[in-house]
């Protein structure tokens, strides 16, 4: 496939993305999602950013869509993630959609990169060029020049993220073990699949300190 088709395509799914988006997900009320969230702090900390292990995830100032889409799936499975799921038993669509509310109003945390100016300098190349020989599309085009994603297709924020999560969540879509929906039609498996443990883990490095 060409960069051109390929780019052509990305922009044609998130064209069909953010219609989706609109049409699937109610809007959230902050003020009940903060209510509900007391449960949620004690993994994900009481900012939303302080997570109590250091591989669970950052939520706080992630996009509306996407944090309400992933409970979704949570609850039903697509997401098969236990732990998560647990949380998540007896809510109403609503519930989730105000949780997803609550956490994008909070500020995102910011990290710096720790890995060797060689590193971040690969890993550089690949988020903003690609792997083109594995077929692999530059993560810029989705998730921004500044890892901030696209709130309205729903495309996650990735920047201020722990790397330990980052590497997990990469590998999972390489494996094929993280579900991923009809929302996205397996979009990040298709782009994982071509990334080694080497380059997942100087990405995971250099993303975490964009902003
Ligand atoms: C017992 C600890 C625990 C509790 C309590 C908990 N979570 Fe989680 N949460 C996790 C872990 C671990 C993950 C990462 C799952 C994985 O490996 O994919 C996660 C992932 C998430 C994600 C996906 C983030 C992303 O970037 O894709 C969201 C959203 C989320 N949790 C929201 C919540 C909400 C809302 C609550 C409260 C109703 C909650 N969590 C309660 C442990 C917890
Ligand atoms: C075609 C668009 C597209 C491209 C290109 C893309 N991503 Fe994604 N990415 C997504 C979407 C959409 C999701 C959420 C999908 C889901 O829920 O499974 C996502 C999810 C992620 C997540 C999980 C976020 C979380 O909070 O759990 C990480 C990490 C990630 N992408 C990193 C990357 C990296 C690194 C690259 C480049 C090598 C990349 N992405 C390229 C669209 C893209």
């Amino acid at each position: 496939m060409s960069v051109r088709t390929s780019i052509a395509k990305i922009t044609t799914i998130s064209i069909l993305l953010s219609f989706f988006s609109s049409a699937a997900i109610a809007a959230g009320d902050v003020a009940a999602g903060q209510a509900q969230a007391v449960t949620c702090a004690a993994c994900h900390g009481q900012d939303g950013a302080t997570a109590i292990d250091p591989t669970y995830p950052n939520l706080a100032g992630q996009n509306e869509v996407y944090l309400t889409r992933q409970l979704q799936m949570f609850q039903s499975g697509e997401r098969n993630v236990a732990l998560m799921s647990a949380q998540l038993i007896g809510k109403s669509e609503q519930d989730l959609a105000d949780l997803g509310a609550y956490y994008a109003s909070l500020p995102a945390k910011h990290f710096e990169a720790t890995g060797s100016d060689e590193d971040i300098k690969a890993a550089e190349g690949i988020y903003k060029g690609g792997v083109i020989a594995k077929g692999v599309a530059a993560c810029a085009a989705c998730h921004g020049p500044n890892g901030a994603g696209n709130a309205q297709a729903g495309f996650p924020a990735i920047s201020g993220q722990s790397v330990g999560y980052t590497i997990a969540q990469l590998t999972d879509y390489r494996e094929g073990r993280r579900g991923t929906g009809d929302a996205y039609g397996n979009m990040m498996r298709g782009v994982a699949s071509g990334l080694s443990d080497g380059q997942i883990a100087i990405l995971a490095d250099y993303i975490s300190g964009l902003h």
